[in-house]
């Protein structure tokens, strides 16, 4: 069978760009580099002021009562299920299509995630779905923003109440969107963003726990300082060297520096998503009329935050494979991904939960369909032009 790329050549002539264009990537101006400089030329670079000024301006933003910053979104997971009191026999429902970290966190504690399929039009966790695998067991659900698009929050929540359980969201695809006007961050009992260099803002690693539950934020606080009371400054306040620890707790803490970060970063936020929009408006636009190329559904009630840009290709009309497509596109300069691997398809959750393919037939048809495009707030017009002429040449070169 012919190469893609030989296809391409073919057809094509010199690829549409030289250097690759990635899928995602952080902004860092000037006055974020000054901000974390001021902290490190200042006394404290970790459990320090910055830590307190960054929760209060994050749980503002998304209109939380309290936010505690941790290392990382997968921090900020574990310490959502360890806040919970989720343990051994204790059932979590997750969607299949997300990262992995979204149902590893329930295994850090000894507990089941339970996968649940998803809207074969978005890609989101499906209510229904959902509803069908609560078992007597089941303690939450966490719902996943699928690119930044709310979940159908209201549907979730109306589920959770009727069964008695707690709705977490990972949120980590969608700061800065929102759901019937209310933004994310807000809309469940804990939700969880990371500010890894690919998400909206940056803080290099990091996360956040959003939660309006006061028991449920000082349970964290505790968690991510190895389950001790008190923190340094404290003591420090205090002048006295007594603390205790009353839970096994980790070090998930957040350094100053990456809190200075975070702060200056969440200023621009409002506009960087602006121009997701805009990007994610012209693809929209351009594969309108393409019938090999689906892009994902978007509720008329949500405002997306795109983190990602994926489509569904009808690989049939096409007559290629995913990945055919993918090496296509990677060999023109496009730094195309795939996101994701439905999670229970993994040999750990296969080896330890004896999960596998059937388990959550929409997800596991859409992964061999789904592609993501480029997109981000630094990306120019003309990497916008690139993507989709890069997507017309693929697709032209295949169809023929
Ligand atoms: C949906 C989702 N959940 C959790 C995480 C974990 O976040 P982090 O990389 O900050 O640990 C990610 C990050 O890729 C994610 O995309």
């Amino acid at each position: 069978m012919i190469e893609a790329a030989e296809k391409l050549a073919i057809h094509g002539g010199t690829p549409v760009r030289q250097t690759l264009l990635p899928y995602g990537r952080q902004w860092l101006d000037d006055d974020d580099i000054a901000a974390v400089v001021e902290v490190l030329r200042s006394d404290w670079l970790t459990t320090g002021p910055k830590v307190a000024e960054f929760e209060q301006t994050f749980a503002d933003f998304v209109g939380a009562k309290e936010a505690v910053a941790v290392s990382s979104g997968t921090a900020a997971l574990h310490a959502a299920m360890y806040a919970l009191g989720i343990g051994p026999g204790d059932e979590v429902i997750v969607p299949a299509m997300t990262f992995a970290a979204t149902a590893n966190c329930v295994v850090f504690q000894g507990g089941t995630p339970v996968f649940a399929d998803v809207d074969p039009d978005t890609l989101l966790v499906d209510p229904a779905q959902v509803e069908a695998k609560i078992t007597p067991r089941t303690k939450a659900i966490i719902a996943v923003d699928y690119t930044g698009q709310a979940c159908d929050y209201d549907a979730l929540q109306a589920i959770a109440h009727r069964h008695g359980l707690i709705l977490v969201a990972d949120a980590c695809h969608a700061l800065g969107g929102s759901y019937k006007g209310r933004p994310v961050g807000s809309l469940a009992d804990l939700s969880i963003f990371s500010f890894h260099p690919v998400k909206h803002i940056t803080t290099g690693e990091g996360g956040v726990i959003t939660t309006d539950n006061p028991d449920l934020a000082q349970r964290i606080r505790v968690f991510r300082n190895h389950g001790v009371t008190t923190d340094h400054r404290q003591r420090e306040q205090q002048g006295s060297w007594f603390y205790e620890m009353v839970d096994l707790g980790y070090n998930y803490r957040l350094t100053d520096f990456q809190c200075a970060l975070g702060i200056s970063q969440l200023g621009k936020l409002p506009g960087w998503v602006a121009r997701r929009q805009t990007i994610a408006h012209r693809y929209d636009v351009s594969f309108a009329g393409v019938p090999t190329v689906e892009p994902l559904g978007v509720r008329a009630d949500v405002s997306h935050a795109y983190h990602l840009y994926v489509i569904q290709l009808d690989t049939m009309r096409l007559g290629a494979t995913r990945a055919e497509v993918f090496a296509a596109l990677r060999a023109e300069g496009i730094g195309v991904n795939v996101h994701y691997i439905p999670v229970h398809l993994h040999p750990f959750y296969r080896e330890h939960f004896g999960t596998g393919p059937g388990l959550c037939p929409v997800a596991e048809v859409a992964y061999e369909q789904l592609l993501s495009l480029p997109i981000f707030p630094g990306m120019s017009d003309r990497d916008v032009t690139d993507v989709i002429a890069a997507m017309f040449k693929v697709c032209d070169a295949y169809r023929r």
